[in-house]
């Protein structure tokens, strides 16, 4: 892999007291190209503009997918990723469904560490912050006509994340629009999945609620996922989670907060979730916790949920008392290498050195 190192960095104006997701971006991108069937000119250079063809079919059907995950530094400022092979493997299959080539282990993977390795400074060092990862997949050629592209660009970039979601949340249960349908790419990350996403979400927004609780497209009857976050909710002294299937991205802070919830002794149910028990929950108290969670999101609870324009808010619960800030912690402790990781999912990232 070619490596070419900026002259001028910029993170002398980053502000690391004031980070705004994807605000900023660290000093280099990883590029590698596909080609005639073959991935070549694998490189990291310094971040800067990209061109491509108009005709490139990412520009008119939105053939691309990308990916979201992170790099957290401990308190010796020694440097993590969290399972990223997860992320690998989703890319994988998002790319597989839309009908793009697969990114080979080792391009991916070493461009990652190698790219997160020189750029190790841009990760924040404070609890809770890290450096968010996307790596993206777009068809870089075509000939205007619908079919897929011969020619694709895997990227990597990062910027400095603090906490995304700054309050807890008011949610909407949507049953008007769908974020994905079945038999399409809802399991997947697609960048189409967001882009059709944002039109229902500023109307949701424009009531004064801060995301959408999607159900499924066909009865909006069943609970999917909220926004960028896969959703638990504490019912009956349970923790439950729709059980992913080809509408919801199964998420890979979702799985970890299972396995944790299963390893501290809560009961969790992976299962199909309807609206209406959720509205009951709401009614009778048996709902004691609602929340969202994701690689940008990490975890947010919910304090109102709405339905049919009624407004149910949570139980006013103490920071002490909530399961979702419980499992918070224990994920970030495991993420910032402040306790043991008995499933192994952090990687330290070595340190190289480069000319
Ligand atoms: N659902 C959607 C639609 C998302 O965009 C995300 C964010 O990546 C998630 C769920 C959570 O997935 P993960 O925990 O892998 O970030
Ligand atoms: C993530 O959590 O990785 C996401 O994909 C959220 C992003 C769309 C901001």
């Amino acid at each position: 892999m070619k490596i070419e190192k900026t002259l001028h960095s910029r993170i002398q104006k980053m502000d690391f007291n004031n980070i705004i997701f994807g605000n900023q971006y660290s000093d280099h991108m990883f590029c590698s190209e596909f080609k005639n069937g073959k991935w070549i000119h694998s490189i990291i250079k310094p971040f800067g503009n990209i061109m491509f063809s108009p005709i490139s079919l990412v520009f008119h059907y939105g053939q691309a997918v990308f990916e979201g995950m992170k790099a957290y530094k401990d308190r010796n400022e020694e440097v993590f990723l969290f399972r990223p092979e997860e992320n690998f493997k989703r890319m994988n299959k998002s790319a597989f469904r839309l009908e793009m080539p697969a990114i080979p282990e080792n391009i991916f993977m070493n461009g990652l560490k190698k790219l997160i390795d020189i750029d190790r400074n841009w990760i924040p060092k404070h609890y809770g912050q890290s450096l968010y990862i996307r790596p993206f997949l777009i068809a870089t050629n075509g000939v205007l006509s619908a079919k897929p592209s011969e020619d694709y660009m895997f990227m990597i970039i990062s910027t400095p994340a603090d906490t995304y979601y700054k309050h807890p949340l008011k949610i909407k249960i949507e049953e008007k629009y769908s974020r994905s349908a079945s038999g399409g790419v809802g399991f997947t990350k697609a960048a189409g999945n967001y882009a059709s996403s944002f039109y229902p979400t500023r109307l949701a927004n424009e009531k004064g609620y801060d995301q959408i609780l999607w159900t499924d497209s066909s009865t909006h009857t069943m609970i999917e996922e909220s926004g960028t976050m896969n959703v638990f909710f504490y019912l009956k002294n349970k923790l439950v989670t729709p059980k992913a299937n080809d509408n919801i991205l199964s998420g890979i802070t979702c799985k970890s907060i299972i396995s944790l919830a299963e390893k501290e002794g809560f009961p969790v149910e992976e299962r199909n979730l309807s609206v209406s028990e959720i509205i009951e929950g709401l009614k009778s108290g048996e709902l004691k916790e609602a929340f969202g969670c994701g690689t940008a999101a990490v975890v947010n609870y919910f304090e109102t949920i709405s339905f049919q324009e009624n407004d149910y808010d949570l139980p006013n619960l103490s920071e002490e008392k909530r399961i979702s800030l419980y499992l918070k912690k224990r994920l970030l402790d495991i993420q910032h290498n402040l306790s043991e990781d008995p499933f192994g999912w952090r990687i330290r990232l070595k340190k190289y050195h480069y000319k």
